[in-house]
């Protein structure tokens, strides 16, 4: 490996995409907190460094701060909070309110090189932005390269060495060229050589697994989606028949999801694949709570106590467990690198596991993104029907029955979700959609069926595009295909007397519904 860039995560819900970013142009990555040591940081050898964003502000008490001495080791990136920490540390004013900017903003170009080369000074571009706090002035030594409407200080650089900054997220996809701006940080500010390619993340990932694992048994948690079946092949892939792969039929599935995934794992892998039937022990578990973080944490404990029975029955106990975690789980979870990000819910295979587990986990994808991962999937040579899959959640069903989950409102829901996506493939639209499913709401509404009034349940159908599941909006359904799905719904499902369609946008809304 030629080039490393390291990424130093002051919290913000971005930093994976900066990682992606990098991955993306083929350099090497790694995010680590801010705290590390001068010397740690020397001794990893950065070919340049990037500071994150970040909830906090420069001038609390406990703000992640960096050593200064990493602006002379190599090239700097500061992006938002990374910037305001070296303005601050340059001798510049940062504030806090006024100048706030979320979501679209216009930069433009002060400066047409280094960062912004290929740009024309003078040029308007299309950034996103989410600070509170802003830069008041250029430090002293340093350069202006960019500003806004509300902010006249989004870019700077130093007048002779390789630092950087900016105030908006080059990293998310809604920075038109963002990729540019990155793109010119790695390869004309740092000079990084473009050689690392997914398929030295599979080798990387094959040697970590075998010399984590060494002689030991593995079980992998199967749940049909896409994350597991590419986590079991590449683990398969490292340890061959050291794996036993595990599908729980909690109860919590898809009509007829239990066939289909023990058919589809049977056709293409040559694994280890043991079915248990739990959906009583889960459905008696849940019974009653509606509490939509206890149904996660109470699901993730059963699946734990699931998978030890099964590891101790198969003579594989006290081994590894390996989970399909990806980023997007982890980082609304909890913070991923120790850095101070906020918890937005707890997703089963992260934050809910059980305290006092007996396996050690291996997660393979923990830092990369769905896509990502379907292109690690095709690269292992798992088939389209199984890396195409639309992401299911590990709690399943539960969390889209909203509130307490009983055998009823899961027998309607899974009706109308099959309905739902069977008339979605029948148009033609299932790979334009990122995620579609149908949530059973509880609550009831009036309704007039056949001259006789009717008081039954809602149907909410949820329809998304994303490229990554961290930021999504409602997919605008043919109206004709809508009305389709909705009528059959009405009809064919009995207790359900209206169906409506979700039209908001991630955020502030997340995918799921709890
Ligand atoms: P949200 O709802 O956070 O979902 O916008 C982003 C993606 O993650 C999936 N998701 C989960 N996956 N355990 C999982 O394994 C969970 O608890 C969970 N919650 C959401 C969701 O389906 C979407 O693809």
């Amino acid at each position: 490996m030629t080039s490393r860039i390291l990424i130093l995560d002051c919290g913000s819900q971005f930093t994976q995409l900066i990682a992606r970013r990098v991955r993306d142009a083929h350099v090497y990555c790694e995010i680590h907190p801010p705290d590390r040591t001068l010397e740690w940081i020397r001794g990893w050898r950065p070919t340049g460094i990037i500071l994150s964003g970040g909830p906090s502000s420069v001038s609390d008490a406990n703000a992640p701060g960096f050593d200064p001495g990493i602006l002379d080791l190599a090239p700097v990136l500061g992006v938002c909070y990374g910037m305001q920490w070296i303005a601050r540390y340059a001798g510049a004013r940062v504030a806090g309110g006024g100048r706030r900017e979320y979501g679209r903003a216009e930069a433009v170009v002060r400066e047409a090189d280094g960062l912004w080369k290929g740009f024309d000074v003078g040029e308007r571009t299309q950034v996103w932005m989410s600070h509170g706090d802003h830069v008041e002035e250029v430090p002293p030594g340093y350069v202006l390269t960019a500003s806004s409407e509300a902010n006249p200080v989004v870019g700077f650089r130093h007048a002779d060495k390789p630092i950087h900054a900016i105030q908006f997220h080059a990293e998310v996809a809604h920075t038109v060229r963002g990729a540019d701006i990155i793109g010119n940080f790695l390869f004309d500010v740092c000079k990084a050589v473009p050689d690392w390619t997914p398929g030295s993340f599979i080798e990387q990932e094959v040697e970590k697994i075998r010399s984590t694992a060494g002689g030991a048994h593995v079980i992998c948690g199967l749940s049909g989606g896409v994350d597991s079946s590419v986590a079991a092949a590449l683990v398969h892939r490292a340890i061959g028949d050291q794996l036993t792969c595990i599908f729980v039929d909690t109860g919590l599935l898809r009509l007829n999801e239990r066939e289909q995934v023990e058919r589809t794992f049977r056709q293409h892998m040559g694994v280890r694949l043991v079915t248990i039937r739990a959906e009583e022990r889960f459905l008696s578990a849940l019974a009653g709570v509606d509490d939509p973080e206890q149904k996660r944490r109470i699901i993730g404990h059963t699946f734990i106590d699931v998978f030890e029975e099964a590891a101790e029955r198969e003579g594989k106990a006290a081994g590894f467990l390996v989970q399909g975690t990806l980023y997007p789980d982890v980082i609304e979870s909890v913070s991923p690198k120790g850095g101070p990000s906020a918890t937005i819910k707890t997703h089963h295979n992260v934050g809910g596991l059980k305290p006092g587990m007996k396996f050690k986990l291996i997660e393979p994808l923990r830092e990369l993104f769905k896509d990502e991962v379907r292109n690690v999937g095709r690269l292992l040579g798992l088939p389209e029907e199984m890396v195409g899959r639309h992401p299911f959640p590990g709690p399943g069903l539960a969390i889209r029955v909203l509130g307490a989950v009983d055998e009823a409102a899961l027998a309607t829901l899974r009706r109308a979700d099959a309905i739902y996506l069977e008339e979605i493939r029948a148009a033609g639209l299932y790979d334009d959609i990122w995620q579609a499913f149908a949530v059973f709401l509880p609550v009831k509404s009036v309704g007039v069926m056949g001259d006789g009034r009717t008081y039954e349940h809602v149907i909410a159908l949820r329809a998304v595009t994303s490229s990554d599941g961290m930021t999504a909006d409602w997919y605008a359904f043919p109206p004709d295909v809508l009305g389709r799905i909705s009528s059959r719904i009405i009809n064919e499902v009995p207790g359900v007397n209206r169906v409506v369609y979700d039209v908001s946008s991630k955020p502030p809304a997340p995918i799921e519904w709890e």
